[in-house]
């Protein structure tokens, strides 16, 4: 038997529910904040990733699914949002269409990573990115925004963690240097790869779960005491906005995101209860992306959540509102099925939820059959039925039956009354 591939799952649908649930009310959320939705491809030229997000990153070096094409062209499943946005919006001259501009997406990213609870290889993300905007505002309305969704979404038990990483002309290679050398004096402490990271790419090591690097990095100096003054006041500004706005947040020092692009702010928002892998959303500026990529000088900022996660965390924490009620046409006999065929389109038409059987049966298998498809109502039609026109409505949940005529728009008004009730 073929099995799906490993860390890769379906949606099945008793899960689908509380996968929309989330999908409209972000959308929702989004479209009221003024973000309009942006369709990006799938896979992309590979240099796409490794100039955004850094070839020392472990996306990059360990986890993007890479293949040639059959001409030889070097291809990537998109393992992350934001580069694809940057690339369409410098592609399609976006920027010219607006002062600045918000755009958001939804999908699929692929990212070669052990399989565990809250992380799999395909996993889906809902993200938006604005261009075009260097202000503070925006980035304490991105918390304001990704605080609003998930308290409308049910999810209380969360926490904004929030960081600056300064800027790469003046701050952080200053602050990157020293660090470097605070984790030489602790070279020996260090795990392996952290050693490695040392040299290369020193920021790294902040994400490192190992104790010992943990010890290690209680000491190490924090980055927000070594800003240089314009992404200091940058940072001031945001936190008093957050402040004004009352939006719960905590600095986090060791919080770096583990994609290179990121410049002053950066931030994740964590659910309780997840485990290891908690971070449900995070995000931050990169101020200079669009210009590496070729477009104007265009600061910029996003986040991405991650469904899989989200949803997780709603599961423990959130009840998810009940699907609309199902009607279910149980039809005895070929003449009262053709009558019914016509019927439940009228109630279709109305708006209401109905399935019928196609197949004849006894009513005894009938009711069974609307019960295990979860019918909160049925409707009885059989040759007596037929002749007298009058119908059978039966209750499933008190299990009580009425006589209703047979007239769909009648049957319609009076279904929709007993759903409202
Ligand atoms: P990220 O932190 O790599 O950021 O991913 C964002 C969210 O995607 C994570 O917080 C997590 O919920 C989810 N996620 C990541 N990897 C996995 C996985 N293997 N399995 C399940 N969920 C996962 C970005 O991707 C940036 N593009 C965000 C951004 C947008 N920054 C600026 N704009």
């Amino acid at each position: 038997m073929i099995k799906a591939i490993r860390g890769v799952k379906d949606i099945l649908p008793s899960e689908a529910r509380a996968w929309q649930y989330v999908e409209a009310i972000s959308r929702k959320l989004l479209e009221d904040y003024g973000f309009s939705e942006l369709r990006t491809p799938i896979f992309e030229d590979t240099a796409l990733f490794i100039r955004s997000i850094g070839e020392e990153t472990d996306i990059v070096s360990k986890e993007m699914y890479t293949f040639p094409d059959r001409k030889g062209h070097s291809l990537t499943l998109r393992p992350e949002g934001t580069a694809s946005v940057v690339r369409a919006f410098v592609e399609h001259k976006l920027y010219a269409q607006g002062p600045y501009q918000k755009l958001y997406y939804q999908g699929p990213m692929f990212r070669y990573e052990r399989p565990q609870a809250g992380r799999s290889r395909q996993f889906h993300q809902i993200g938006a990115e604005v261009f075009g905007l260097a202000e503070p505002d925006i980035d304490a309305e991105m918390l304001i925004l990704l605080n609003d969704l998930f308290s409308k979404l049910g999810l209380v038990d969360v926490n904004i963690l929030l960081n600056s990483v300064g800027c790469p002309e003046r701050c952080r290679p200053r602050y990157k240097r020293l660090l470097q050398e605070f984790l030489r004096q602790n070279f020996a402490s260090l795990c392996l790869d952290c050693q490695q990271r040392c040299e290369k790419n020193p920021l790294r090591v902040m994400d490192c779960k190992n104790e010992s690097c943990q010890s290690v990095l209680a000491q190490a100096p924090v980055i927000l005491e070594y800003l240089c003054p314009d992404c200091l006041r940058h940072h001031q500004e945001v936190e008093r906005l957050l402040k004004v706005a009352d939006i719960p947040y905590r600095i986090n020092h060791r919080l770096v995101r583990g994609l290179d692009y990121y410049t002053r702010t950066a931030f994740e928002v964590t659910a309780s209860g997840l485990g290891a892998q908690n971070a449900i959303a995070g995000g931050g500026r990169y101020d200079r992306l669009v210009e590496d990529f070729g477009g104007p000088p265009t600061p910029a900022i996003g986040f991405a959540l991650g469904m899989e996660r989200v949803i997780l965390a709603l599961a423990g924490q959130a009840s998810m509102p009940k699907p609309r009620p199902l009607i279910y046409l149980a039809a005895l006999g070929q003449a009262a099925r053709q009558e019914a065929f016509l019927l439940i389109r009228t109630l279709r038409q109305k708006g209401l939820r109905a399935i019928m059987n196609y197949q004849d049966r006894s009513l005894k298998t009938l009711l069974k059959q609307a019960d295990q498809m979860g019918a909160s109502l049925t409707i009885i039609l059989g040759e007596n039925e037929l002749a007298s026109r009058r119908l059978l409505l039966r209750d499933m949940v008190r299990s009580t039956q009425e006589e209703i005529a047979l007239d769909g728009d009648n049957i319609a008004s009076l279904l929709e009354a007993k759903i409202l009730a």
